[in-house]
Formats: structure tokens, C-alpha cells, sequence
């Protein structure tokens, strides 16, 4: 199916395959069409379509549909099929694609290695048949036969060209993936994955000190960007500071790798848990030496450690909405930072 659309930069053609959301079907073709979560829930993805018979809605309840205004033939390109040759319009601004850009592709992978990390936090790996190229802070959308609708997953590992990818799941109550995940032998389910997707990505180019924000299984893309950071000697120049909050030490996961990381780069790199529901007085913390503890919420204690000093910074920011809104709130007002120097995944 031809879908032939306009935005402010211009007009615009691609093809889309039978069965192939509109939004990957730009993507793919290499167009830089609006999105933030893929997948059903931030709206960022609305455009309008001439015709509503040429398109199928995938998922009518969609959170993000509550952005539109069907009347007027809005829809989630993330949400829909084209079932026929049809016209769009995207209203929102559309930038150029980096030249390196990795384009997205649809492909299976099988589900391997799945283990606890912490009583509500899972691991698990996808060996791909074919490899694929990602850049650090992106993610993939995983569909698996016994859940409908797709979920997106932040990689934790860094490598090109990779058929093996690593994530984690946070348990969600009532959550239908995290609840199959966590209840069922999910070992050996194939998967149908389409990535790489998402703007929030480490360009070493740009030769920026990083800080970095997660909270809960956000710290999966920052464990990500600091593999890559790591095995570039990229901390070598320049400073890396993260903070990962967590209600209390048990439910800290990856302390052993962060304190390698900062092993590695000990003048450079900083790593502060911050645990919202635990004081740090009354606990006894590993890794000293490497690793730093504070009590509060994740942006709050970011906002006192950095005490101003945001030299030269980028910054990324992912995990649940309301920690991703303080964050950003904090580093637009505190810290000052220009909204493209501020990159973050919601994790809605
Ligand atoms: C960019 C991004 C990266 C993320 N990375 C991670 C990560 O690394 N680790 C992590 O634990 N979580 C991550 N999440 C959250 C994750 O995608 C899930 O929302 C979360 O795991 C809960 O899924 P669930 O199925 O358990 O809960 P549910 O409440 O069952 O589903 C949650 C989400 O699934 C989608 N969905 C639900 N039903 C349908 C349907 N019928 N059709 C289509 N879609 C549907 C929607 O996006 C919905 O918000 C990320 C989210 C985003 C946006
Ligand atoms: S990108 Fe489509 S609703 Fe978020």
C-alpha cells in the first residue's frame, strides 16, 4: 500500500506492507516521523487521514487516543495499518534523519537465559537470527504469541552487529507481558521484534560529559550507554555521572557491574543509589569505595549531588512518567539545560 502524506518539511511517499504499522513503515523507509513510546500511549504519533476507510485501528483503546480528535480523522500511526493506498498529514515538526541513522527492521528472535535479578525485576536475552546494529539508549518493540499488542524494551547490552540482545522487566501488577514473563517458562518463545527505535542515544561525537537518570528498569538504556561509553574509553575525557533510584537496597540490581564500570574509570565516572523508602544510615551498603548511596527520590538527590554544576552536560532521563517529568523539570530549571540536551524515555 502507497501512503503519500505532508508535513511542514514537505510531502512525502512510502510503501507499506500488509500488516505493517504506518509509523515502522516510515521509520523503516528512513523518514524522521513524530514518536516517543511506539507503542500506543504518548499520542506523539497522531496524523490525520484523508479517508478513515483506508486505515485499520489496531488498538481502539489505545491511551494515547485520547490526544485525538477522531472527528477529524485523527489516528496513532504507531496504532494503525494502511488497508489501502491513503493520504496523511502530520502535523507535528518532522527533522531530517542523522546520516547515521540505524534503520529499523522487523525480525524474530527466540527468548533465552530468563532470571530473577531482584523479586520484581527480570533478565532475560533474545538471540536473534540474524544480527542487528542499535545505538546505545534505544530500544526494540516485542511482541510474543500469548500477549496481545506490543512492548517496548530498552537494550542493556551495547554491540554492533549483535544477535544477542539483553533486557529487563519490571514487574507490573496486573502488567499482561511482566505477569507472562514472571509466570511462565518464557524460555524458548520466539519473539517478533521491530528496532531499533528511539531518540534518546549516546553520540559519543558529541565529546559531552554525560549524566544520566534512571529510575527502577530505566537504568537498563544507561547501563547501555555506559558499556559504550566504557568499552570506547570514552570516560577516559570525559565525566559520566549516574543516578539510579530504587525504593530500598533490595530492590538495587547491577551493583556489581556499576561498580566495575567505575572500576574501570574511577576519576570519571560516579555512581550514585539513591533509595526513596530506606535511610542510609541504617543499612550496610556494598561497594563502598565505588558506588555512593543517598536517601531521597532519584531527581531530588541528582539536583543536591550536582549542586549546580552542570558543565558541558547532556543528559538522559528514563523510567516511570512522574520521575522522568521531575527530572526534566529539574534540569530545565536548575540546571538550565536547552530541551535538545535533554534526551528521556517514559517508560508509559
Ligand atoms: C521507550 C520505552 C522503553 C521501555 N523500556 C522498558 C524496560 O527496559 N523495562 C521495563 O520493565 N519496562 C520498559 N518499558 C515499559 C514497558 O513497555 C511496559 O509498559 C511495561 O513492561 C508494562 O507492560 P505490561 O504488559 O506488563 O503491562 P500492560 O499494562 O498490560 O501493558 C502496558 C503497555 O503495553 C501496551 N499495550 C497494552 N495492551 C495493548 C494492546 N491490546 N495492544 C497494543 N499494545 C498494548 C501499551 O503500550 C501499554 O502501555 C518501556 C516503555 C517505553 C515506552
Ligand atoms: S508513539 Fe504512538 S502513541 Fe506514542
Amino acid at each position: 500500500m502507497k501512503v503519500s502524506g505532508r508535513s511542514k518539511a514537505g510531502k512525502f511517499t512510502f510503501e507499506c506492507r500488509t500488516g505493517e504499522r504506518i509509523l515502522y513503515a516510515g521509520l523503516r523507509m528512513g523518514l524522521a516521523l513524530p514518536y516517543e513510546c511506539a507503542t500506543g500511549t504518548c499520542g506523539t504519533c497522531k496524523a490525520r487521514v484523508r479517508e478513515p476507510a483506508t486505515i485499520k485501528d489496531l488498538w481502539p483503546e489505545a491511551p494515547g487516543n485520547s490526544y485525538l480528535q477522531r472527528e477529524r480523522g485523527e489516528f496513532l500511526m504507531c496504532q494503525a495499518h494502511a488497508i489501502a493506498d491513503c493520504e496523511i498529514a502530520v502535523p507535528a515538526k518532522m527533522n531530517s534523519m542523522p546520516e547515521d541513522y540505524i534503520p529499523l527492521v522487523s525480525t524474530q528472535g527466540t527468548i533465552v537465559n530468563s532470571r530473577l535479578l531482584t523479586h520484581d525485576v527480570m533478565a532475560f536475552d533474545i538471540e536473534l537470527a540474524d544480527p542487528i546494529d542499535f545505538d546505545a539508549g534505544q530500544f526494540v518493540v516485542l511482541q510474543v504469541p500469548d500477549v496481545e499488542g506490543g512492548r517496548a524494551y530498552s537494550m542493556v547490552n551495547y554491540e554492533r552487529a549483535t544477535r544477542r540482545l539483553e533486557f529487563i522487566v519490571k514487574k507490573k501488577p496486573d502488567g499482561r507481558f511482566s505477569e507472562w514473563l514472571f509466570s511462565s517458562k518464557a524460555d524458548g518463545t520466539v519473539a517478533e521484534l521491530c528496532g531499533p527505535l528511539g531518540r534518546a542515544i549516546f553520540q559519543p561525537e558529541e565529546a559531552k560529559n554525560l549524566l544520566c537518570i534512571a529510575g527502577g528498569s530505566g537504568i537498563a538504556g544507561m547501563m547501555s550507554i555506559l558499556s559504550r561509553g566504557c568499552q570506547e574509553d570514552y570516560f577516559k575525557d570525559h565525566g559520566g555521572t549516574l543516578f539510579f533510584g530504587v525504593r530500598t537496597l533490595n530492590d538495587a540490581f547491577f551493583l556489581d557491574e556499576l561498580a566495575d564500570f567505575v572500576s574501570a574509570f574511577p576519576d570519571k565516572l560516579q555512581v550514585t543509589i539513591a533509595l526513596s523508602d530506606e535511610e542510609v544510615a541504617s543499612i550496610e551498603t556494598p561497594h563502598n569505595g565505588s558506588l555512593n548511596f543517598a536517601t531521597g527520590f532519584v531527581h531530588i538527590v541528582a539536583a543536591e549531588r550536582m549542586n549546580r554544576h552542570y558543565d558541558d552536560v547532556v543528559a538522559y532521563v528514563a523510567g516511570p512518567p512522574p520521575m522522568v517529568d521531575g527530572a526534566i523539570r529539574t534540569l530545565i530549571l536548575d540546571a538550565r539545560l536547552p530541551a535538545d540536551l535533554i534526551r528521556y524515555d517514559k517508560f508509559s
